[in-house]
């Protein structure tokens, strides 16, 4: 095939990219997307400061520009992000009773997908939760600290009940080297989460990698996780430099893995990106196949 998009699906596959609404009138911005992409991400439009500002005062403009693109463009799309400490607004950060966080959370939950209801691929339901090193330690938060580490179950619970169609994800950074104290220690989560019964479909790894690319271990970070029987996908790729080599790793280990659905890069063009500096993306600024594209697509194509 000759589009990143129609290349994953002939495997069974979508490739994405993160989507700002902003760049919606964009015109060389949605050619590419709509040519080459079939999932779409929304950076930043459906995250809690973005959504419910005040308390219980719900604003979903931006992300339902994104949401309505992608639908009429044939593109699904992933929820990004229900429960996470950062872009939190600060009456949100501020509440000191746990009863009143648990039902600000589990209302901000079922606000979200219940107005997106059935038309959420997968949602990343709780976002960069562990601490970074080796800890094991959930990082210091509002839900964490007011709520204990349980907070995370009772997420997906309700996540669950919102909407049963859509496919419930933890998303971290981070955590695709195996032998990494953090990738262990979300493996541990997962493997209780199955254990247990409670309600988990994913494991996004966001792969936001340095110029050498995935860490040697990623394909059995990948399948490890497939093992405990949950989809894998790659959240939020980008490459500092975008080598094609270290884009073909990252494909390849995907592509070798039966449960990884799917890949999104963070962004379109390299001047879309939060790393806009590294140019770590598919696409120059002026909207070009880079040569980590022909190697992405390659590597789709399973050539
Ligand atoms: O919208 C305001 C604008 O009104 C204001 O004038 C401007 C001034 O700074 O800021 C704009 O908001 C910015 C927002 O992006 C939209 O552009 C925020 O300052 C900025 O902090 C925010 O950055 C986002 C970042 O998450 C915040 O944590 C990046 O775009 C986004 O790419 C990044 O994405 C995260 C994932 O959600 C989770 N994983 C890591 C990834 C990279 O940090």
């Amino acid at each position: 095939a000759s589009t990143l998009g129609a290349a994953a699906a002939e495997s069974g596959r979508y490739f994405g990219a993160a989507v700002a609404a902003g760049r919606l009138g964009d015109s060389q911005y949605t050619t590419i997307l709509d040519r080459e992409f079939n999932m779409v991400t929304p950076e930043n439009e459906m995250k809690w400061d973005s959504t419910e500002r005040s308390r219980n005062s719900f604003s979903f403009g931006s992300a339902d520009q994104i949401v309505n693109h992608a639908r009429s463009h044939n593109q699904r799309l992933r929820g990004h992000t229900l429960v996470w400490h950062s872009q939190l607004p600060g009456w949100v950060s501020s509440i000191g009773d746990a009863n009143t966080l648990r039902s600000v959370m589990n209302n901000h939950i079922n606000q979200l997908m219940g107005h997106w209801k059935g038309q959420i691929y997968a949602w990343d339901v709780v976002n960069e939760a562990f601490a970074d090193g080796g800890s094991g330690q959930l990082r210091s938060s509002v839900f964490r600290d007011r709520l204990g580490t349980g907070f995370i179950e009772e997420a997906f619970r309700t996540a669950r009940a919102a909407d049963p169609a859509a496919k419930l994800c933890y998303n971290d950074y981070n955590i695709e080297d195996w032998n990494a104290a953090k990738t262990q220690s979300v493996y541990r989560l997962v493997q209780d989460f199955k254990t247990r019964g409670v309600p988990i479909d994913c494991v996004g790894l966001q792969a936001h990698f340095g110029s050498g690319g995935p860490p040697s271990t990623f394909q059995t970070t990948l399948s490890s996780f497939a093992a405990l029987g949950v989809d894998v996908q790659l959240t939020e790729l980008d490459i500092a430099q975008a080598s094609s080599n270290a884009y073909t790793n990252t494909v390849r280990a995907c592509m070798n893995v039966a449960r990884c659905t799917g890949i999104t890069t963070w962004g379109v063009r390299d001047s879309d990106s939060w790393r806009s500096g590294e140019n770590p993306l598919l696409f120059d600024r002026s909207g070009n196949k880079k040569p980590a594209y022909n190697a992405t697509l390659t590597a789709l194509n399973g050539t």
